[in-house]
């Protein structure tokens, strides 16, 4: 289930390169997806970076409890959670085992970087921009691509941080994040919103076809 999932998605990645339709195509095939909304606080100039990092927050507040790549999170546990119960789970947690409450854009980045790390898939946010300087985070044993009008640009990762400096003239709403882990894949455009999530299960939207499963 879980690698048909992740080969269809690889497929349909290569499919695109090959095809040389590019990443416009795929995100507009992802918006228009059905079950998925606007992305919310999306203005002309795409939606803004996090400014706090869900995954040095796991490893912090979480980590100690349930593994930093979510090997005690309990196999499969997130399959059976709406991303409302997840959430909310999160949210308890973050209260109560962790002292450390979260809520907002940053309970929403940590509620999928759970369920991405529950499932082995890769993760990767945007945090911070300073001028051209765009950084983030990304899951344990994940490889990623920063690119921009389909250009690949030279991203420097530092254990569970990437960096990555744009060219003169571009924004980061025409950047596009691909984070590989094993077969698993998935492509972040930030101008639909600042990190990683799984199809069907966007920003805490109704769950799509594909959440079924
Ligand atoms: C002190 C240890 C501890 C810390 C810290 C902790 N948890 Fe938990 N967590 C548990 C225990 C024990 C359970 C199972 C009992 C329960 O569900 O309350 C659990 C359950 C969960 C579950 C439900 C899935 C499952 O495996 O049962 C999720 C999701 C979760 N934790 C996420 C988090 C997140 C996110 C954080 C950080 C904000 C966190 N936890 C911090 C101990 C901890």
């Amino acid at each position: 289930m879980n690698r048909g999932h992740s080969l269809k998605w690889t497929a349909l990645g290569l499919g695109l390169s090959v095809l040389g339709l590019g990443i416009g195509g795929f995100s507009q095939a992802w918006a228009q997806a059905p079950g998925r909304g606007p992305a919310h606080g999306k203005g002309p100039g795409g939606p803004p970076p996090l400014h706090r990092g869900p995954v040095s927050y796991y490893m912090t507040s979480c980590a100690s409890c349930h593994g930093p790549d979510g090997n005690a999170l309990g196999p499969g546990f997130a399959a059976k959670l709406s991303e409302t119960q997840l959430r909310n789970k999160v949210r308890e947690m973050a209260e109560g085992m962790a002292a450390a409450p979260i809520d907002g854009p940053i309970l929403s980045a940590t509620t999928a970087f759970v369920r991405s790390i529950a499932k082995q898939e890769p993760y990767v946010a945007w945090i911070n921009q300073a001028g051209p300087n765009l950084t983030g985070e990304l899951s344990p044993g994940t490889k990623l691509v920063v690119s921009v009008r389909g250009k690949p640009l030279t991203a420097t990762i530092r254990g569970l941080n990437w960096s990555v400096k744009l060219p003169a003239g571009a924004k980061p709403s025409e950047v596009v994040l691909t984070a590989t882990r094993g077969r698993a894949r998935h492509q972040v455009a930030l101008s639909e919103g600042p990190h990683s999530f799984h199809p069907g299960h966007g920003r805490g939207g109704p769950r799509g076809p594909r959440g079924r499963r």
